[in-house]
């Protein structure tokens, strides 16, 4: 009896055990992403890889992984080694110059302005611009308002930051925004900044609501200040080769698994800033909310006067006036 049990158990798993036929065959991706599985770009990640595999009813697998080097992915999506990425635009500039626009502090006023600019034609156009640095952009998500925490003080002017090292990703307009504030940018990768706040390397860093709370940055951080100082975009980018190899229909099922990403990581960031303040203040974060914005506006205008000299001026300028 217990062998022909054997015999019909290893019947029952026959087909799994069976190569794919061709008509079955299975098409691999990888998909990495900052930061934990539960927080707004691990919602996206899933949310692709779940909707991929059910629109292709399985004739794709996507892997999802963790990385918290934005710019060592984007690399690996350049050179093939991983298919896609949900990258901030941090280091992206860096690739796409094109993408630093967006990059530019008290740009967008709100989120629906940012999201209604970067699913618009401009945002849509910069997508366009990857193509020629050997990359595909595929949609716009986000992490949300970048936020200043510190370990030394409360911060409501650009005057309560001068002199504090501040970890800066990897990106140009930001250090030069925090040049300008008089505060010591310090670029490194997301992966090296908790033992650097440990260590004392530097006293701050900045990031949306919806990062310090899913990387319990108010462990090693004391005091918030909601400056909001500039909205943090992160992009779905791929690898031109893999995308070449999709087919029409599924090229669809491809872009329809991303947008459906897209409304699950914004729908996340929504509501991390609606409930992510309550949260930092009873974990214990010193919660900073009378900020003197004027200020920090007026002490940037030897930057923003360079950023019109150095960016696309006329797209700045819609940008602004979008409604
Ligand atoms: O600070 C950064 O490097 C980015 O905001 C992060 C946390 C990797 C998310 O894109």
């Amino acid at each position: 009896n217990a062998t022909r049990r054997v015999a019909i158990a290893a019947a029952l798993l026959l087909p799994f055990a069976l190569p794919p036929s061709k008509a079955q065959a299975q098409t691999q991706l990888t998909v990495q992403h900052a930061l934990p599985l539960d927080s707004h770009t691990g919602v996206g990640a899933s949310t692709f890889k779940t909707a991929l595999e059910r629109l292709t009813a399985g004739r794709y697998r996507v892997a999802t992984q963790r990385n918290d080097n934005e710019r060592e992915m984007v690399e690996s999506v350049q050179i093939g080694t991983i298919d896609c990425t949900f990258t901030s635009t941090g280091p992206v500039g860096n690739f796409v110059p094109e993408v630093r626009i967006f990059d530019v502090p008290f740009l967008f006023r709100d989120a629906t302005h940012a999201r209604g600019v970067l699913d618009s034609e401009i945002g849509q156009q910069v997508l366009g611009r990857f193509n020629a640095r050997g990359l595909v952009g595929v949609v716009w998500i986000e992490n949300g308002f970048r936020n200043l925490t510190n370990s030394r003080r409360e911060i409501h002017t650009p005057a309560d930051l001068r002199g504090l090292k501040i970890r800066t990703m990897e990106n140009q307009v930001h250090m030069r925004a925090f040049t300008t504030l008089g505060a010591l940018p310090t670029p490194m990768a997301f992966s090296e900044l908790i033992p650097a706040l440990q260590q004392g390397t530097v006293d701050g860093q900045e990031n949306p609501i919806s990062v310090i709370v899913a990387n319990n940055i108010n462990q090693v951080q004391r005091y918030i200040t909601l400056t909001r100082h500039v909205y943090s975009p992160q992009v779905m980018i791929c690898n031109p080769a893999m995308v070449a190899r999709l087919n029409q229909a599924d090229r669809a099922l491809f872009q329809q698994a991303a947008r459906e990403a897209q409304a699950a990581n914004r729908a996340r960031v929504t509501a991390d800033e609606d409930a992510g303040v309550a949260e930092l203040r009873r974990r214990g974060m010193t919660v900073v909310t009378e900020v003197d914005t004027a200020a920090f506006q007026t002490a940037l205008a030897p930057a923003f006067a360079e950023w019109e000299r150095t960016l696309d001026s006329a797209t700045l300028r819609r940008i602004r006036d979008w409604r």
